[in-house]
C-alpha cells in the first residue's frame, strides 16, 4: 500500500478542531443569504483567496468576521453536520471539538442556541456516521475574567453536554494567570481543562497552564522546545501536545512544514498528536494534515500510526473504550 492510502485509511481522532473554523467560504455564503447578512466578498473564491495570513491575530480577526452569519440553532446544526461528513470522509472515528459561546454571545445570540444545534448534530453523527465526540467549551481569552466567569455560568445547566473547558483567542498579551480563578471554578463543577499555549506565546505559558489551569493536554504547545528540561517532562509524564501542522505554518509559528517540530517531539517521546484546527481557513482536514507532514518528514507507518494511538491516549474516551480502539 502506498503511503498516500495508508494515511487516506489509518483511522484518525480529532483533540484541536474550532468549529467556527470549519465555516467553509461556499457555506459562509449560504447563511449569509439565509440570514440576510452583507458580506465584503462577492464569490467563495475571493474569500478564500483574502485567507492570507501574518500571524494568529491576523487569522483571528477574519474569523470572527466569518462567524457573524451563524445565527440560528439551525446554522450551528449544519455546520457541525458538514464537519462531521469530513470526519467519515478521513476515517476519523472521534473527535472532541471546541467552541467559542462568546463570539456569539457578544453579538446577541443566545448561549442555548450555540449549544443545541452543535450538541444535536453531535447526537445524530454518533446514531448516524458512528462518530463518537466530545465537546469543549473554549473562554476567549483577549475578553475579560468577568465574561469567562458568566460564560461558565451559562453552561451549568448543560454539564451533560461538555466534558471540559479551553482557552483559546490571541495568546500574546493574555497570559493563562488571567484565567486562574475561572478554571479552579469550573474544575469544581466537575469539568476538565485544556489550554492554547506556547502557539505564540512563551514557553512560561504552557508551564502556567499546566500549573495553575490544571490542564490535561496542552493545545499546540510547540514552543516547548525552547526548554528541553520541559520536553523531558512532558515525555515522561505524557503530557499531551494538540499540535496542528498546516495551521503552525499558515500563521508563520514555523516558515515551512520541514522545519516543523512535530517529528522531532514524537521521537524524544513527547505524546504529539495531529490535528486540524481551523480547516476551512488553513486549506486543510485530518487527512490533508497527516499529509503535509508526510510529505515534508520521511515516517514509517509506525511512526504515522503512533500519531493515533498518541490520541487515543490523550482523548476524553472512557479507558473501557480506549481500550476497545487500541
Ligand atoms: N481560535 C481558533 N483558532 C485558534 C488558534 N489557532 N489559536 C488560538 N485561538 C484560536
Ligand atoms: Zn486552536
Amino acid at each position: 500500500m502506498n503511503q498516500t492510502t495508508f494515511i487516506q485509511q489509518l483511522p484518525k481522532v480529532e483533540l484541536h478542531l474550532h468549529i467556527e473554523g470549519t465555516l467553509e467560504p461556499e457555506m459562509m455564503f449560504e447563511l449569509a443569504q439565509r440570514n440576510q447578512i452583507a458580506l465584503p466578498f462577492n464569490t467563495p473564491e475571493a474569500v478564500r483567496a483574502a485567507y492570507q495570513f501574518s500571524n494568529l491575530q491576523s487569522f483571528l480577526d477574519t474569523y470572527y468576521q466569518g462567524a457573524r452569519v451563524l445565527i440560528h440553532e439551525q446554522d450551528f446544526y449544519d455546520l457541525t453536520w458538514a464537519y462531521l461528513l469530513r470526519c467519515q470522509a478521513d476515517n476519523v472515528i472521534h473527535t472532541e471539538i471546541f467552541f467559542d459561546p462568546q463570539t456569539h454571545t457578544e453579538r446577541g445570540i443566545a448561549f442555548d442556541t450555540v449549544l443545541n444545534g452543535i450538541d444535536r448534530a453531535l447526537r445524530d453523527g454518533r446514531e448516524q456516521l458512528g462518530i463518537s465526540s466530545h465537546l469543549i467549551m473554549c473562554f476567549l481569552r483577549h475578553l475579560d475574567e468577568d465574561s469567562a466567569f458568566d460564560t461558565l455560568r451559562m453552561v451549568l445547566p448543560h454539564k451533560d453536554k461538555i466534558v471540559a473547558v479551553g482557552l483559546d483567542s490571541s495568546e500574546l498579551g493574555h497570559p493563562p494567570e488571567k484565567f486562574e480563578r475561572v478554571f479552579q471554578e469550573a474544575i469544581g463543577h466537575g469539568f476538565l481543562t485544556v489550554a492554547h499555549a506556547g502557539e505564540e506565546g512563551p514557553v512560561e505559558n504552557i508551564h502556567n497552564s499546566l500549573e495553575l489551569l490544571s490542564i490535561s493536554r496542552i493545545d499546540h504547545g510547540v514552543r516547548c522546545v525552547d526548554d528541553s528540561a520541559l520536553v523531558e517532562k512532558l515525555a515522561q509524564r505524557r503530557v499531551p501536545l494538540t499540535v496542528c501542522p498546516l495551521s503552525n505554518t499558515k500563521l508563520k509559528v514555523f516558515d515551512h512544514m520541514d522545519r516543523h517540530n512535530i517529528v522531532e517531539l514524537l521521537r524524544r517521546n513527547v505524546c504529539v498528536t495531529i490535528n486540524s484546527d481551523d480547516p476551512a481557513y488553513f486549506g486543510g482536514y485530518m487527512t490533508d494534515n497527516f499529509q503535509a507532514v508526510a510529505n515534508s518528514h520521511a515516517l514509517t507507518p509506525q511512526e504515522l500510526a503512533q500519531f493515533t494511538l498518541n490520541a487515543i491516549e490523550a482523548s476524553f474516551i472512557d479507558d473501557a473504550h480506549k481500550q476497545r480502539l487500541t
